[in-house]
C-alpha cells in the first residue's frame, strides 16, 4: 500500500503465495515465495510515482510463523505458519507438564499450537539437525525487514505471540529460551514497531528503485496493525478482524493478564498492551466453502439469497473449525462440521450457516472478553469479511454491538504505513497519527428484535462443539 504523509491511499498491490499443506491440519510457506512477491509488487506500486519520495517503509505480517535461518542467513526449511496445527504434543507438554501457571509467570501466556515456541520443540525433536543449525530464528515480517535491511529484529506485538517474550518486562524470557534450547544470540533484537531498524540496503534500493536513505520500521504483527489501522490505540477500544484468521483486540493502557488465558495477553505496537482472542479459520471458512465446494467465486451473489427473513432461522449449523481451532477451546483435532440439514436445506441455508459459524465463534472469545468484566459496546472491523454488509449484520446482531466501518478495511496494511510515518517523525506518537488520519465511513447497528434471535441460534451453537469434542480425534 501506498500512502503520502496526509494518509491518502495512492495505490494498492495484491500478491498471492501459495500455501504448502504437507498433511491434514500442516501449514507452510516458502520465505522465498513472500520476498519475490515484495519485489514485484513494491515495483508495481510505485510504478507512475515518483518513487524519490518514498521515505519510510513499515511491514506487518502474519504472526507465530517460524522462519529460522542457517548461519548464512539461509532459510532452513519452509516457515511453519500461525494456523498449522503439528505441535499437539508440544502444546500438551508445555501447558501440562512445565504447567500453565509457569508458561504465564514467564510469557503472561499460556502454550497454543499456533505460537512458535511449540513448533521449535517440534523442529528440535523431528528435525534435529536442522534444528542444530539454526543461527537466527524471526517471524515472516522480520524476514522481510532483514531482506530489506539486512539487520534481525522483531517488534514486541509480533514477538509476544512467540511464546518466548516476557510481555510484562518486554524482553526475551531466559526460562522459556532454556527450555526451547536457544540462546541470546539466536534471538532478533527487540524493538517498538514504530523504531527505525535500519535503511534499504543499496542493491535493494536499486531493484525497488527507491532511495537508499529510506527507513525501515520495525512494523507489527497482522493484528496489532490493523488495530493502528483501524484507530483501536485507546484504552478500552476494540477491532475485528474478519481476514483469513477472525480476531478479537481490545486495546489496553496497562499489561493485565486473563486469569484462564482464554484471551492472548500481548504487546501493542502504540508501545502498550492488549488482550486478543484468534480464531483460524474466518473469512477462509467462506472461501473455502465458496471455492472448493460450490466452485465460485462471486461470493456476493452467493449472499444474495439470504433474504432479512431467513436470518436468525436457520437450521443448519456450521462449526468453523476447518484448520482445528485456537481461541478459546484450543484444540488441533477440532474439524469443520455440518449439522441440522434436512431435505428442504437449500444451498443458501449451507452459505448462511458458514457466515454465522464464524460469527458464533467470535461470540465465543468475545464472551471471555465479557466475563473478565470488559464491556464493549461498539468495535471496529476490518479485513476480508468485513466487505459483506451481510456478514457485518449477522456479527453485530451476535455480538448486539454497534460495528464501526474505518476508512480502510486494510487495516493491516494502513497501520503499516501509519507506523512508518511515526518512524519518520511525521507525527509524534501512533496516538497522534491516528487522531489526525482516521475516521469511521460507516456503522451497523444491531436490530433488538434480531439480537434476540441470535441470542438463541448462539445458545444454540455452543451445545454442538461440547457434544462433538470426544469424537475428533478419531476423525484425524
Ligand atoms: C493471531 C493469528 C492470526 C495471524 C494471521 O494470533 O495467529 O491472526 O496473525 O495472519
Amino acid at each position: 500500500m501506498l500512502v503520502d504523509g496526509q494518509g491518502n491511499i495512492l495505490n494498492t498491490v495484491t500478491r498471492e503465495y501459495p500455501l504448502i499443506l504437507p498433511r491434514p491440519g500442516w501449514s507452510e510457506q516458502d520465505p522465498a515465495e513472500w520476498w519475490g512477491a515484495c519485489i514485484s509488487g513494491i515495483v508495481e506500486l510505485l510504478a507512475g510515482h515518483d518513487a524519490s519520495q518514498v521515505a519510510g517503509i513499515g511491514c506487518a505480517g502474519q504472526m507465530h510463523g517460524l522462519v529460522a535461518l542457517d548461519e548464512n542467513n539461509q532459510v532452513l526449511r519452509p516457515a511453519i505458519l500461525w494456523n498449522d496445527g503439528r505441535t499437539a504434543e508440544e502444546t500438551r507438554w508445555l501447558n501440562e507438564e512445565i504447567g500453565r501457571k509457569n508458561l504465564t509467570r514467564y510469557t503472561a501466556n499460556i502454550a497454543f499450537a499456533g505460537f512458535t515456541a511449540p513448533k521449535l520443540l517440534w523442529m528440535k525433536k523431528h528435525e534435529p539437525q536442522s534444528f542444530s543449525r539454526i543461527a537466527k530464528i524471526m517471524l515472516p515480517k522480520d524476514y522481510i525487514n532483514y531482506k530489506l535491511t539486512g539487520v534481525h529484529t522483531c517488534d514486541y506485538s509480533d514477538a509476544a505471540g512467540m511464546l518466548l517474550l516476557d510481555v510484562e518486562h518486554k524482553c526475551w524470557s531466559k526460562e522459556m529460551l532454556a527450555l526451547c534450547d536457544l540462546n541470546d544470540s539466536q534471538m532478533p533484537a527487540l524493538h517498538e514497531s514504530y523504531d527505525v531498524i535500519g535503511t534499504v540496503m543499496p542493491e535493494v534500493a536499486k531493484t525497488l528503485g527507491i532511495p537508499e536513505h529510506v527507513k525501515v520500521v520495525a512494523g507489527a504483527g497482522d493484528n496489532a496493525a490493523a488495530a493502528v489501522g483501524t484507530g483501536t490505540v485507546r484504552d478500552g477500544s476494540c477491532n475485528i478482524s474478519l481476514g483469513t484468521s477472525g480476531t478479537i483486540f481490545i486495546s489496553s493502557d496497562r499489561f493485565g493478564v486473563d486469569p484462564v488465558n482464554g484471551l492472548h495477553s500481548f504487546a501493542h505496537a502504540n508501545g502498550k498492551y492488549h488482550l486478543m482472542g484468534c480464531m483460524l479459520s474466518a473469512a477462509s471458512c467462506n472461501k473455502w466453502f465458496c471455492d472448493e465446494i460450490l466452485k465460485t467465486r462471486d461470493y456476493a451473489a452467493e449472499q444474495v439469497p439470504i433474504t432479512e427473513d431467513k436470518l436468525g432461522h436457520n437450521h443448519v449449523f456450521f462449526l468453523p473449525y476447518l484448520m482445528g481451532e485456537r481461541s478459546p477451546i484450543n484444540d488441533t483435532d477440532a474439524r469443520g462440521t455440518f449439522i441440522g440439514m434436512t431435505m428442504d436445506t437449500a444451498r443458501e441455508d449451507m452459505i448462511q450457516a458458514v457466515l454465522e459459524g464464524v460469527a458464533f465463534a467470535i461470540r465465543d472469545s468475545f464472551e471471555i472478553a465479557r466475563s473478565l468484566g470488559i464491556e464493549i459496546r461498539s468495535s471496529c472491523i476490518c479485513g476480508g469479511g468485513a466487505r459483506s454488509p451481510l456478514w457485518r449484520k449477522i456479527l453485530a446482531n451476535t455480538l448486539n454491538i454497534r460495528l464501526e466501518i474505518p476508512k480502510t478495511e486494510e487495516g493491516p496494511g494502513y497501520g503499516g504505513a501509519m507506523l512508518a510515518m511515526v518512524g519518520c517523525a511525521e507525527y509524534r506518537s501512533v496516538e497522534e497519527c491516528a487522531d489526525a488520519l482516521l475516521s469511521v465511513t460507516d456503522t451497523c447497528d444491531p436490530d433488538p428484535e434480531l439480537a434476540a434471535r441470535y441470542e438463541v441460534q448462539y445458545q444454540k451453537y455452543r451445545k454442538i462443539y461440547p457434544a462433538l469434542k470426544g469424537i475428533f480425534p478419531d476423525l484425524a
